[in-house]
């Protein structure tokens, strides 16, 4: 086969995959509670990568600040796996439970931001564990399994 051919079988084989990721995506219609927990992952990276440096202790309290904003907006949506709970009393419970996780995480949040307004590197590095911990946990039964 010419060098060329197979680049072309190459260069197409990489676009047509890029092609059908961009389709799935467009497939999938975001929920409102996908939007919001979309904002607070996006300023979790940003407030991870900047307490490693405690000079951008002011920057990671701003993007901390933005995730306290939408996980107050997310407590009062409901997560698409609601639909799925057999009966009013088990829809209950799972919802109660969502609220509750997510109250405490909003509670460790505001408790992260205090944190790094004081500068206490001990308790900001104790508070973002906790917060993972509330993440996991709160994946773990509330979110669909094929996300992240
Ligand atoms: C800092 C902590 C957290 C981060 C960074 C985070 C981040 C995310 C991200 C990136 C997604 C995927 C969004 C998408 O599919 O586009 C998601 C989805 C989700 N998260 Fe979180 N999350 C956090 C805490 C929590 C907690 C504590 C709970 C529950 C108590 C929770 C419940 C959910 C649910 C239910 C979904 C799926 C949305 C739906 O069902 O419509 N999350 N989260």
């Amino acid at each position: 086969m010419k060098k060329n051919t197979l680049l072309f079988l190459v260069l197409s084989m990489i676009l047509s995959s890029q092609y059908a990721l961009a389709q799935h995506d467009e497939g999938h219609e975001h929920t409102p509670l996908e939007e919001e927990m979309e904002h607070i992952g996006d300023a979790w990276k940003l407030v991870r990568r900047a307490i490693r440096d405690p000079e951008q202790f002011s920057a990671a309290a701003e993007q901390v600040a933005i995730m306290i904003k939408h996980a107050k907006k997310s407590i009062d949506m409901e997560p698409s796996l609601l639909a799925e709970q057999d009966g009013a009393e088990a829809k209950k419970k799972f919802l109660e439970g969502y609220q509750k996780g997510m109250k405490q995480t909003l509670a460790l949040l505001e408790e992260l931001h205090a944190a790094l307004e004081a500068g206490d590197q001990t308790a900001v590095a104790a508070t973002v564990d906790k917060i993972n911990d509330a993440r996991k946990k709160g994946h773990k039964t509330y979110k669909p399994e094929d996300k992240d």
